[in-house]
């Protein structure tokens, strides 16, 4: 059987839960047991500000895109609502969240275990046990300023 026909018997979530977790790179629990990124303590104090006009934020001029700084994921929604993550994952302090969008639907995603997060924060799926991830507030300021901080 093709890949393609064995794809379509399991029907499009078995599918997508197949070939979505290593869209990005199967980085963990692989044959060399190597893992991207490093566990990272989760930051405090957390306020800066991007200008939305610089190179650094050319990526949030598209609804999807997504930059990190300071370890926080910074996104341009589906929407073009800015929102704002940790980079550190809820389940075992990796820095490997980033922002997707399979099915258009925005998401953000730890491929280090599998965790996934609606953009609230709230788990997707069982990895990160019910431990949320950490969301930043946003705010556009004059001249195209981008605020990310605690609320
Ligand atoms: S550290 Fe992110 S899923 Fe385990």
């Amino acid at each position: 059987m093709e890949r393609k026909a064995f794809l379509k018997t399991l029907g499009a979530g078995a599918a997508f839960a197949l070939t979505f977790s290593c869209l990005h790179g199967c980085s963990s629990d692989s044959g060399d047991n190597e893992i991207e990124g490093e566990v990272v303590e989760e930051p405090t104090g957390i306020d800066f500000t991007i200008d939305l006009n610089s190179a650094e934020a050319v990526n949030l001029t598209s609804n999807g895109g997504f930059i990190l700084k300071d370890l926080v994921v910074i996104v341009k929604n589906l929407e073009g609502e800015f929102v704002a993550a940790s980079q550190i994952c809820s389940h075992e302090g990796y820095d490997q969240v980033r922002f997707a969008s399979p099915d258009n639907v925005g998401i953000f995603y730890c491929d280090v275990h599998g965790s996934r997060f609606a953009q609230d924060g709230t788990p997707l799926n069982s990895t990160s046990e019910g431990r949320p991830l950490k969301i930043y507030s946003t705010e556009v300021l004059a001249d195209d300023m981008l605020r990310i901080f605690e609320a």
